[in-house]
């Protein structure tokens, strides 16, 4: 994007990402789960957290309902505003990863053209993207704040999967079915492709 401040300078710091990586045992990299409300984006983001965690990985969660209470309070849910969700997001999800972070983000962010800018953001060779492909019906079904609801009888406008749309991802790097499977198989596939491509290695419990 561009600024909208000239006479900037970027400052390079002489200590760099690999510095950072090195004094953490780990490589920065960002997982970035979509999929419709009511998928289980933040159930998965938070096992895998923890997950993690207990792996001796320094991971952090930025959460959709969390980020939308602080950072991005000032934001709605039009397609501009969801756009401007995905970009501040895809700018911190760049600094946590740069940081040296695993970081973990729980988003429905419906757009294509969003989620490969935070692609493009954060860089193509650390990001993950994760598709949570549920059917619209069971989503509607689980609905624990009674959103879907709220959107079928007209209470809440441009809610994604009934009045606003969701783009699913043409090549995610995993999908995951949280209807079918459970919820710590799901975290699993995740571990499991991030040891086969070596984000992580198999460090001892
Ligand atoms: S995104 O589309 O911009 O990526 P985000 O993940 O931040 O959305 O926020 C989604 C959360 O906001 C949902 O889990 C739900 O709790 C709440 N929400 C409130 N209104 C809407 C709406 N119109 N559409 C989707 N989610 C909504």
């Amino acid at each position: 994007m561009k600024s909208n401040s000239p006479n900037l300078t970027w400052h390079n710091s002489k200590i760099t990402r690999e510095d950072r990586e090195t004094l953490l045992g780990q490589r920065g990299f960002v997982i970035w789960l979509t999929g419709l409300s009511s998928s289980g984006k933040s159930t998965i983001a938070n096992i895998l957290e923890e997950c993690l965690i207990k792996k001796g990985y320094l991971c952090y969660v930025l959460d959709g309902d969390n980020i939308r209470h602080g950072l991005n309070t000032d934001l709605g849910f039009s397609a501009e505003d969801r756009r401007e969700n995905i970009r501040r997001i895809g700018e911190v999800a760049s600094l946590f990863a740069d940081a040296g972070i695993i970081t973990v983000t729980a988003f429905i962010s419906p757009y294509k053209a969003d989620r490969n800018s935070a692609r493009r953001i954060v860089g193509d060779d650390r990001f993950i993207e994760v598709y949570l492909d549920v059917p619209l019906s069971v989503c509607e079904k689980r609905d624990p704040k009674n959103l879907y609801q709220k959107a079928r009888t007209g209470e809440i406008h441009n809610f994604t999967g009934i009045s606003a749309p969701y783009e699913a991802p043409d090549k995610p790097e995993i999908i995951l079915h949280t209807a079918e499977s459970s919820s710590a198989a799901c975290v699993n596939e995740i571990i499991n492709y991030l040891l086969s491509k070596g984000f992580i290695e198999g460090k001892d419990e």
